[in-house]
């Protein structure tokens, strides 16, 4: 299948890399969002499927991952496709003999149909797509962008909010060095009258270019630093973790690591009834275990799982086979 190489999405993924939200426009979100709803059942009642029989992605993940890797691994083998499983290529293929990215992906893409890659390099992804002629879907740049992750996240939304416009949402922890969060500004910038309160550490901000060029998409970006600043009427929370490994000095890590931490006395003073609370995760004690029954929180449930059946339908749409 040639690839093609033109940027927005237009609501044909087929052949496409998905490497940034930028790529993406409200009739493709719908597509996405209408073929997760129509594919999920496959999943959950274990249907047999050959909407992907014949294809074989490779999971390339020089970072280490549980969800993403997982649920792209399942999604593409609930749909009959199949995996070729490289975590940790520094360890386990010739990168660890000084082969180059662009070499490593020239390999894989003559056996298999398309690569989804994770990388600690914000930006490797978009070099591996520009040597490959075989789709390259980021699962996570360095400091750059998780498209897949704020995907499931924007259907997490709608599917419990009804809606991705007339939004008001706290995002809170690592706005600096969190993918998720940088991505997820893109896609619901795409919608109308959202605002979003940043909350994070002074040190811990968006960068001022990405903060200006969020800004000038239309979408209100409030910066807090404080947790009496959060808007009691906030429709989401999405707390994220510290990200240790970005950081050279781990004394610094130490002293904001759990800043912000989401507790039951948090939730009962500032979150609505009807908020959602959710969590890329993993979690490492920026949200307490206490909080986890809470009706309101989706995190452990709908939004882990979503991510399992927005991947099915990225690769379906992607490989061209819907
Ligand atoms: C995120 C990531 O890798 O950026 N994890 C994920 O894919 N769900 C968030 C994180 O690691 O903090």
């Amino acid at each position: 299948m040639p690839k093609r190489n033109d940027n927005t999405i237009n609501g044909n993924f087929k052949g496409r890399n998905i490497l940034s939200l930028d790529q993406f426009d409200l009739p493709s979100l719908d597509l996405l969002f209408k073929t997760a709803d129509n594919l999920k059942a496959i999943a959950i009642d274990a249907k047999p499927s050959d909407i992907l029989k014949g294809t074989i992605t490779t999971l390339l993940f020089f970072e280490p991952s549980s969800r993403t890797f997982g649920s792209f691994s399942t999604a593409i083998k609930q749909l009959g496709g199949q995996t070729l499983e490289i975590q940790d290529p520094q360890t386990v293929s010739s990168v660890a003999k000084g082969e180059t990215l662009e070499d490593t992906i020239r390999t894989f893409q003559s056996y298999t149909h398309a690569i989804v890659m994770r990388h600690p390099e914000k930006g490797a992804v978009q070099i591996a797509a520009s040597v490959a002629d075989i789709p390259v879907i980021n699962a996570g740049d360095g400091t750059g962008e998780h498209p897949t992750q704020a995907l499931l996240d924007m259907y997490t939304i709608y599917e419990t909010c009804g809606r991705l416009d007339n939004l008001t949402i706290l995002c809170a922890g690592d706005m600096l060095n969190g993918r998720t969060v940088h991505s997820l500004i893109r896609g619901l910038s795409l919608y109308k009258n959202n605002t979003i309160y940043l909350l994070s550490p002074k040190s811990l901000k968006l960068t001022r270019d990405d903060f200006k060029n969020f800004s000038q998409r239309g979408i209100i970006l409030v910066e807090i630093e404080s947790e009496k600043d959060i808007p009691k009427y906030a429709d989401v929370w999405y707390w994220t973790r510290v990200q240790k490994e970005r950081f050279k000095d781990l004394s610094e890590y130490e002293k904001v690591k759990t800043r912000f931490t989401v507790t039951k006395e948090l939730m009962n003073t500032y979150a609505k009834k009807d908020m959602i609370l959710m969590h890329p995760l993993p979690r490492v004690g920026e949200i307490h275990e206490e909080i986890d029954s809470d009706p309101r929180s989706v995190y452990l449930s709908k939004e882990m799982r979503n991510g399992k059946y927005i991947r099915m339908a990225l690769m379906a749409l992607t490989l061209g086979r819907i």
